[in-house]
């Protein structure tokens, strides 16, 4: 199988800092690629308070080649102790949501703000956040989804570098770019939010019926190679974050259990 790559230059702001950072073109290669990030994550020791408490790093699961990727908070109980994201409760709602549109867990790939479990299920740092960005930014690199769906405040700020909430912006898609790529970003109510209150539910389930309509659409144009970076993503934005509750318990996963790559 050929590669081809394509060094972009500096990457912008969430992905990069100034790194020089390769898109790889070639589908096969951005699995294996996604696998070397995957085996980095893994011991990443980048918060230590994370690093100490965590049992699993939740890297992500799904379709390497999705058109649809998901970006939720942070992993709960649930998640830390299986390996993967969106297990428990809120992640039976969302694939329930996922099936009322005709798609499953093994079409998309679903990924999370922060790789590890936040102890007591408790907010995400900004700094944390901060240290955890450039995975998820490789992430969407890799996977080059058409349509990125962010679920909650923390990733909605995160990916749009702006503090506006979730209850302004749900269902309002916009072109956004995000390291060398053009992405067509979606943002909605975390479903754990939606698991108690029937009206946000609702809402909820208006949102997630325009996937469709969306995934439809070419993806955006993307920007010439040598474009300027994005500014990185302002720290004292990343503050601005609230909060969004994470998920909860099963047994270990195996690497064919992520369904990944
Ligand atoms: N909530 C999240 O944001 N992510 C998970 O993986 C589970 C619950």
């Amino acid at each position: 199988m050929t590669a081809i790559t394509q060094v972009a230059g500096s990457a912008p702001g969430p992905a990069g800092r100034g790194t020089k950072v390769e898109v790889v073109s070639d589908a096969g290669h951005r699995r294996e690629e996604l696998k070397a990030v995957w085996e980095q994550a893994s011991a990443c020791q980048k918060c230590p308070q994370l690093a100490s408490t965590r049992q699993t790093v939740v890297f992500g699961a799904g379709n390497a080649d999705a058109d649809l990727m998901f970006v939720g908070e942070a992993p709960g109980a649930r998640e830390d102790e299986r390996g993967l994201p969106f297990v428990g409760q809120a992640g039976r709602l969302l694939d329930q949501l996922l099936g009322e549109i005709g798609l499953e867990r093994g079409d998309v790939f679903i990924a999370n703000t922060l790789m590890c479990r936040p102890p007591g299920n408790r907010d995400p740092l900004p700094q944390e956040i901060d240290n955890c960005q450039d995975y998820l930014f490789r992430k969407l690199e890799l996977i080059r989804p058409k349509v990125v769906c962010t679920l909650g405040n923390f990733s909605t700020k995160l990916l749009r570098g702006d503090p506006t909430g979730i209850t302004r912006l749900h269902g309002r898609e916009e072109i956004r770019t995000i390291g060398p790529l053009a992405l067509r970003l979606y943002p909605i109510f975390h479903p754990a939010a939606a698991l108690y209150t029937p009206r946000m539910l609702e809402t909820l389930r208006e949102d997630f019926a325009r996937l469709p309509e969306l995934l439809a659409l070419d993806a955006p144009p993307q920007p010439e190679p040598d474009a300027p970076p994005e500014p990185a993503v302002p720290e004292p934005e990343l503050a601005a974050v609230t909060a969004e509750p994470g998920g909860e318990p099963e047994p270990p996963a195996d690497d064919a259990q992520l369904g990944l790559f």
